[in-house]
């Protein structure tokens, strides 16, 4: 169809993917239904999950009986909160993952030794998608075979594909 059409809905979809994508930062809730408490194996938990940046963590306790606090790999292996990045204690905690780094959580009442510790490595974000050459959508969809991987940005991306897809043909 004509070339303007595919401008529009190039600037169309860039200015979707920046204005949107922090919305579906994903918020990955330590522990999943079983929060943040003692007896659990949050390697396992975080080896169930892909952490981006922009990406939330969150721990869901209860206030008063638990806490949290960032710390770094020593802290983390040896349970101490010296030096402590930071620390959270409202019982429902959102932790912003900014950095693509490895993060380390641990609770610093003591139940770190029961396993109330965490530790995610943040992947930095594939580069944005930059505006996709209208041949390469029309020709060969094989741009959706990435997509999975984008997290978030999947969302917006499929759904303009799948809209691109039938405004064209
Ligand atoms: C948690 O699970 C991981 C992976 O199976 C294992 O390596 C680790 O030893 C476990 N940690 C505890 C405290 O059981
Ligand atoms: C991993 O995630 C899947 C889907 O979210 C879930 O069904 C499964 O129970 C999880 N496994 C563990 C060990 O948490
Ligand atoms: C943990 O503490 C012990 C001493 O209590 C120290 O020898 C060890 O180096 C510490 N672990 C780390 C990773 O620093
Ligand atoms: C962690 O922080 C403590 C206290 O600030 C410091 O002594 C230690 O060297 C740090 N460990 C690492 C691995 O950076
Ligand atoms: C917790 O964080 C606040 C700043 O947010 C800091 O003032 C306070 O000292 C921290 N508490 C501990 C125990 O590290
Ligand atoms: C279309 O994508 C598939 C993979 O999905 C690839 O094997 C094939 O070479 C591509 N064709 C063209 C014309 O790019």
């Amino acid at each position: 169809m004509s070339s303007s059409l595919h401008l529009i809905f190039s600037v169309f979809l860039i200015f979707v993917v920046a204005t949107i994508s922090p919305i579906f930062a994903t918020d990955h809730i330590v522990g999943a239904n079983k929060g943040w408490n003692p007896g659990i194996n949050y390697t396992l938990w975080a080896n169930n999950q892909t952490f981006y940046v922009g990406d939330l963590i969150s721990f869901r306790y209860q206030k008063n009986q638990y806490n949290v606090f960032e710390v770094n790999q020593t802290g983390y292996d040896n349970c101490t909160t010296e030096g402590a990045l930071g620390n959270w204690s409202n019982g429902k905690d959102f932790v912003p993952l900014n950095k693509a780094k490895r993060y380390y959580f641990i609770c610093g009442n003591g139940q770190c030794f029961n396993g109330m510790k965490v530790s995610v490595l943040v992947h930095p974000l594939p580069p944005p998608p930059t505006s996709p050459s209208s041949r390469e959508l029309s020709s060969n969809h094989s741009s959706a075979a990435v997509v999975p991987r984008l997290g978030f940005r999947a969302l917006v991306v499929s759904f303009a594909l799948t809209w691109f897809g039938s405004a064209c043909f």
